[in-house]
């Protein structure tokens, strides 16, 4: 089926993935594509309306990114918001300045009457972050919103259907911001919203049993949402064709194993093959104290045992991967700097005997691919699951990983988890856990001397795991962790709770 698609066009700003989201929450279908995109594909894209993002530059400076004046000619709906705004300014003849101070945070607004603010409340708060501004508008445009500090917070050209906004309509803290955006999607652009995930899993898996029949498809299953959703979308179109392969490295929380296989295989009655490797593991591991090298035993290892049950499996026709858009976006960036060797199943094709990948979830953020996590009937254990990373328990030991400590570690991590879910905070919290440190210190339990490693608690709250604030839980949910943990974990005397950032810290420890 050919949806109705939105065009969101990149220049840079930090909340550009969010727009595309936002839009998408409203039931239509975007693309978030880069802003130097020629009119020719624009055409070929055939988009029913347009956002521009907003953006790092200033439009006056030398080679700051900018559209093909054409685009403007297109009769297609142009909503641009802040650089975007500032873009059309500056393009169609009005001015943008330079301000003396940048303008961030809450601002009240006083909307005037647009089809961008029909039924909203005419003053309000938006979300401001700018130091540009447009200080005259383009000749046959008018301004539709005003704050103290931005004469044009918001103007139109209703008859050439080209609208700006200075605030970001896409951030929570403007109020009523999805109504602008719903206004711009279905009043000024016409859409009908024909988006919806349970739609998506219905031509999905049409799509996919053409493609799939008769063939024979594998999946690298390792617990995550990602690969879960990948793996039980394709499932429903490929049945038993499909073969999930799950290699239990033994460094998973306590209970995740087991759930990989009472879901899938017993709940979904999915193909799936486990491979037990903890020995192997932890044998490979004995003695290894650097971070970098349990990460690269690991790694290795990982991609050794899949190897081996893939060969078994003999040659295939597709292999799953769990590719979501994100992803897909921010592939076509340059790399940074390697902080920490990162360890995912993503690099599997090398070793797989196999003629095309097939990645179901490409087009989907992380909130669509839960949402069709549920629509297949998958647990919320399984689609809320917070990100983990590859080498698992191992980078939360601090030095050598040892199986007594693992115990230790999965026996506190899952007291710290079933806490934070009874205080209602599991969803607000984007990672939590418990990690074991090099530390030891003394203790004292009942007349008894004790002489523990130190267990520290991290939870922070992120949108992207880029940057994190150390999560405010409350004081008496961390008191009754604390207790809880030293009174029922071996090997446990003294609890520590993290209260870094990233950066200058990392979230995982090691
Ligand atoms: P850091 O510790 O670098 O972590 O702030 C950022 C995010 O990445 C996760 N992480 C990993 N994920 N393989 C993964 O798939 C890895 O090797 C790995 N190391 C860290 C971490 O949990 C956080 O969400």
């Amino acid at each position: 089926m050919r949806h109705e698609k939105v065009l969101v066009l990149d220049f840079g700003g930090q909340y550009n993935q969010l727009i595309a989201r936002r839009v998408r929450e409203q039931g239509v279908y975007c693309d978030l594509l880069p802003y130097d995109m020629s009119i020719e594909r624009i055409l070929e894209y055939a988009p029913i309306g347009i956002i521009f993002t907003g953006g790092p530059n200033s439009v006056y400076a030398d080679g700051a990114p900018d559209v093909d004046p054409r685009i403007f000619e297109l009769g297609i709906p142009i909503l641009g918001i802040c650089y975007g705004c500032q873009l059309i300014a500056n393009d169609l003849g009005g001015a943008v300045t330079h301000a003396d101070t940048r303008e961030y945070g809450k601002s009240e607004i006083d909307y005037g009457a647009s089809p961008l603010f029909a039924g909203m409340q005419p003053h309000n708060v938006c979300w401001m972050s700018h130091t540009d501004y447009v200080s005259a508008v383009p000749a046959g445009f008018s301004v539709t919103a005003t704050t103290k500090t931005c004469p044009a917070a918001a103007f139109e050209d209703p008859a050439r259907k080209i609208y700006g906004i200075q605030f970001h309509a896409e951030v929570h803290h403007t109020q009523e911001g999805d109504k602008i955006l719903h206004n711009f999607l279905y009043a000024v652009c016409g859409a009908k919203g024909d988006w919806t995930m349970s739609g998506f899993v219905a031509e999905q898996v049409a799509l996919l049993k053409e493609k799939l029949a008769g063939k024979k498809v594998l999946c690298a299953m390792s617990g995550g949402v990602d690969s879960a959703v990948a793996a039980a979308l394709v499932h429903r179109a490929a049945g038993d064709n499909l073969t999930c392969v799950f290699v239990d490295h033994g460094l998973l929380r306590k209970g995740e194993a087991e759930e990989v296989v009472s879901v899938f295989r017993d709940g979904l009655g999915m193909n799936l093959v486990k491979a037990d490797a903890r020995e192997l593991f932890l044998k490979k591991l004995s003695g290894v104290a650097d971070p970098e090298k349990k990460r690269k035993i690991i790694g290795e290892e990982f991609i050794k045992v899949f190897e081996a049950e893939a060969k078994k499996i003999g040659a295939v026709d597709y292999l799953v991967q769990g590719t979501i858009y994100p992803d897909v976006v921010e592939s076509g960036k340059g790399s940074s700097a390697v902080i920490k060797s990162h360890h995912n199943v993503g690099g599997l094709p090398s070793v797989v005997d196999f003629k095309e990948i097939v990645e179901p979830l490409r087009d989907l953020f992380k909130d669509e691919v839960r949402k069709v996590g549920t629509e297949l009937g998958l647990p919320d254990s399984v689609v809320w699951r917070q990100p983990f990373p590859g080498p698992g328990l191992a980078i939360r030991i601090m030095g050598e990983v040892t199986e007594e400590k693992l115990q230790t570690l999965r026996d506190a991590d899952y007291i710290l988890r079933e806490e934070i879910a009874k205080a209602g905070l599991a969803r607000d919290i984007w990672q939590y856990f418990a990690v074991i440190t090099s530390t030891y210190t003394v203790g004292v339990m009942g007349d008894a001397r004790t002489y523990e490693p130190v267990i520290a608690i991290r939870a922070v709250t992120s949108v992207d795991a880029m940057t994190a604030d150390w999560a405010r839980i409350p004081y008496d949910v961390l008191e009754t962790i604390s207790s809880r943990i030293v009174n029922e974990v071996e090997h446990a005397n003294r609890i520590v709770y993290d209260i870094t950032s990233k950066p200058p810290a990392t979230i995982e420890w090691e």
